[in-house]
């Protein structure tokens, strides 16, 4: 690990939004830590990038998984940058009273909790960074406004129970981070990516024409914001989200 060299670990960076935004971040300058909970894949998808000339090395992470996420942490010296970015959607279908407590447990577990880990364990090589920024990889479908106003598409999109309110507990979970971080002068964002073309869409019945690389956008400008830049909000490509 080079100390002189800002350093950004992002979570289940090993395809979709989170390898563009790793991709994004060695671009600019930084060394990046590409999280993947398989190693093959990570080491796959970071030779990939180093094939382009950018400082990335895989690492072994998977966010419900406490025991390699205490490793990674133990594996760093620095950190200025963390991506909170693995997610998963759980099954599509589902309406609220169908949906039982193992599968609800299990998207929140990673979209949630699985942040809490990450974050708390990287926190003390956080806080020894002198600019740091946490990024939550959140989603338009955890405003709250936006499901109760009839004008937004988003209120038209089947009820579900898993997926949205996950998103809708990790900006809140952004928020309080940010409430107790900014004292340390570390800026804690939630980012909307907006619907892009990935694996994670690949079963939705409609085409989606965004790619990662688009998504990726907003979330590497909250990972760069000036010491100036915003704490505890919610942003996409056009400014503010409404929570
Ligand atoms: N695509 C969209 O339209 C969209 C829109 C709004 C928000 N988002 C958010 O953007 C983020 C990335 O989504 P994506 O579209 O890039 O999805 P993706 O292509 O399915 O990639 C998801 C990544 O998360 C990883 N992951 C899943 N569970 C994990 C765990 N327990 N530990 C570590 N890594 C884990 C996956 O690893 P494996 O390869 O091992 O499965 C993969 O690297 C998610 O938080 C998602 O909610 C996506």
């Amino acid at each position: 690990m080079t100390e002189n060299t800002t350093t950004a670990l992002v979570t289940g960076a090993n395809k979709g939004i989170g390898y563009e935004v790793a991709a994004g971040l060695a671009a600019r300058g930084m060394t990046v830590l590409l999280g993947s909970r398989d190693r093959a894949r990570g080491e796959e998808a970071a030779d990939r990038l180093r094939a382009t000339g950018a400082d990335v090395r895989p690492i072994v992470l998977d966010v419900t998984d406490p025991d390699t996420v205490q490793a990674a942490a133990g594996s760093l010296t620095r950190l200025d940058v963390l991506v909170n970015n693995a997610g998963i959607s759980g099954p599509i279908g589902p309406q609220p009273s169908a949906t039982d407590a193992r599968t609800m447990r299990a998207v929140l577990e990673t979209n949630v909790i699985g942040v809490l880990t990450v974050t708390n364990a990287m926190l003390p090589l956080l806080r020894r960074s002198p600019a740091a920024r946490i990024v939550n990889v959140s989603s338009g479908v955890g405003s709250l406004t936006h499901h109760t106003d009839p004008a937004h598409y988003i209120s038209g999109l089947p009820a579900s129970a898993t997926y949205p309110p996950s998103k809708t507990a990790l900006n809140s979970l952004t928020v309080q981070y940010a409430k107790e971080l900014h004292k340390d002068g570390i800026l804690v964002n939630a980012a909307a990516p907006g619907a892009c073309a990935t694996d994670f869409t690949k079963d939705l019945p409609f085409r989606i024409t965004r790619t990662a690389a688009d998504g990726a956008a907003i979330i590497i400008e909250l990972a760069t914001l000036g010491p100036d830049g915003p704490t505890g909000g919610f942003f996409d490509d056009a400014g503010t989200v409404p929570w």
